[in-house]
């Protein structure tokens, strides 16, 4: 059975894509086979992974999924590409709970051979975003460490709260990703020790930092692995990973109900 992981944040810019980019990348590196899915119409997690985006979005295409998922340039990883096409964006998003359900049972269907799926969600509390959440077993949610940080977090955090008990039991709050970290600022280390505090372990050990390699990668269609190892940005995500393969067998996360202060 596939983890299925949304990476969701209703901010856009917060490193999201890079996030789910760069973990499916290093899942892949380690042995586990990844699958990005792309359900943002920007298309940024398509194309950051050198691959085209599609005319009609393979969710829609009525097409067996397995045919319409992308190889990468990296063995084991591989991506169902977005479209950008704003009919497509609709219709996914014209929703409810039959698409969740249909979503659902996509991923959970013939995509559940990955070992890891994730969603690359657009930046907007809207029906994708929720029919992604109902389909997920867990929510990654990436940050920046800056001024409105908590404010934005708590309404994604609430968004998942309202799913898990309306429409996914299973889901939890799989991680808190600290991006795009400057240590010479004082305002992210406030930020990021205000949602420490907050969210406890809940919040993954490995900071992002910011760092021009990561945003380099996705024009060469590459992680930032690939791209360049020996980056800073690089050993960041590398060590994301480690975490997340580790709460692989935790049975400790935080659940959507029930964060670590409430
Ligand atoms: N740690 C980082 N250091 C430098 N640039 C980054 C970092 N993370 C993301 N970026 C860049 O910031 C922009 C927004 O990131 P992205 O992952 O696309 O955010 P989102 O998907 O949440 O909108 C992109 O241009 C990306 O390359
Ligand atoms: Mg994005």
């Amino acid at each position: 059975m596939a983890r299925i992981i949304s990476v969701a944040n209703q901010k856009g810019g917060v490193g999201k894509t890079t996030t789910a980019i760069n973990v499916a990348a290093g899942l892949a590196k380690s042995g586990r086979s990844a699958l990005v899915v792309d359900v943002d119409p920007q298309c940024n997690a398509t194309s950051g992974l050198g691959v085209e985006p599609a005319a009609r979005h393979p969710l829609l295409a009525g097409r067996p999924l397995l045919g319409e998922v992308s190889a990468t340039s990296q063995p084991g990883l591989f991506v169902l590409p977005g479209s950008q096409s704003l009919a497509d964006a609709d219709a996914l998003s014209a929703s409810n709970r039959q698409r969740a359900s249909a979503l659902r049972q996509q991923l959970g269907g013939e995509l559940g051979r990955f070992d890891y799926v994730l969603i690359d969600c657009p930046p907007s509390l809207g029906q994708l975003t929720r029919a992604a959440l109902a389909a997920s077993g867990e929510i990654y949610i990436p940050i920046q460490c800056e001024y409105f940080a908590m404010e934005g977090l708590s309404q994604i955090v609430e968004l998942a709260r309202q799913c898990r008990s309306r429409e996914n039991p299973r889901l939890e709050i799989g991680g808190i990703v600290l991006t795009m970290f400057d240590p010479a600022l004082e305002l992210a280390n406030e930020v990021a020790s205000e949602v420490r505090e907050y969210f406890a372990e809940t919040v993954f050990e490995s900071i992002i930092p910011r760092d021009v390699a990561i945003s380099e990668a996705p024009s060469h269609g590459r992680s930032v692995m690939d791209y360049a190892p020996r980056a800073r940005g690089s050993r960041a995500y590398t060590e994301l990973v480690m975490e997340v393969i580790d709460r692989e067998s935790s049975s400790s996360r935080t659940r959507a109900g029930s964060p670590a202060r409430a």
